[in-house]
């Protein structure tokens, strides 16, 4: 059986005490860190910035995955990249040029990530499915933490999985982000994906006791 990804979603964590949280969850085994970066207008919020990834840069070796929800993110590629990302992703609902903004990830010598929400089809990531490293799959609308799952995510999981097969892109992961937890994991796991964001309903809840949760995230498959 393939080993799963845990990517903690950063925005979730004590943010005065980032440090230790940083090093707790390091100790706890996680895969990847996973950076939310929100404009207030792609989505209506805020969250992390690029302050935030250099100083997380310094203090660990775990990889960066940026994800962008922010609108035409061509003017920030460099940006992060510099601050320290090593997967960036874009949302292909936000970017007129899709082509070139890959290709300016791709120059900057970082992953390339492509996002689709709930109500994006699948369908369009054939045109630059060939600059792809991951696609991350939201299954929920993108913005907040602790929403409902979206039932229709493991479907979408499952197609776009089948899709990237038939163009020859085994190799290309999918990734989810969007209440992830022991009862979402094992069928979207089961549908194809390996790298599963956790926020609210699978890491930081309780009295937050990382390794005793990703533990039970990696044991439900
Ligand atoms: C936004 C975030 C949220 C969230 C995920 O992209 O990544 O989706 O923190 O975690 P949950 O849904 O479990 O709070
Ligand atoms: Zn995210």
């Amino acid at each position: 059986m393939k080993e799963i990804k845990i990517a903690p979603s950063l925005m979730c964590c004590d943010f005065l005490n980032l440090n230790n949280e940083i090093k707790d969850l390091e100790k706890s085994g996680v895969d990847l860190f996973h950076i939310d970066i929100m404009d207030g207008n792609f989505v209506d919020n805020f969250a992390m910035s690029g302050t935030e990834i250099k100083a997380i840069k310094r203090i660990t070796n775990i990889p960066l995955d940026v994800h962008l929800m922010i609108k035409e993110p061509l003017r920030y590629i460099k940006y992060f990249a510099d601050a320290g990302a090593d997967i960036i992703t874009v949302h292909i609902e936000a970017c007129t040029h899709i082509d070139r903004i890959l290709q300016e990830i791709k120059n900057n010598k970082v992953k390339v990530g492509v996002a689709l929400n709930p109500g994006t089809s699948h369908l369009l990531l054939e045109p630059v499915a060939n600059y792809i490293d991951v696609v991350l799959i939201m299954a929920v609308n993108p913005g907040f933490a602790g929403q409902d799952f979206i039932p229709s995510s493991i479907n979408k999981v499952k197609k776009t999985r089948d899709f990237l097969n038939s163009l020859g892109f085994n190799n290309v992961e999918i990734e989810v982000d969007g209440h992830i937890d022991t009862q979402t994991i094992p069928p979207l796991y089961n549908a194809g994906a390996s790298i599963f964001v956790a926020g609210t309903a699978g890491l930081f809840y309780g009295d937050r006791d990382y390794k005793e949760n990703i533990k039970k995230l990696r044991d439900c498959i």
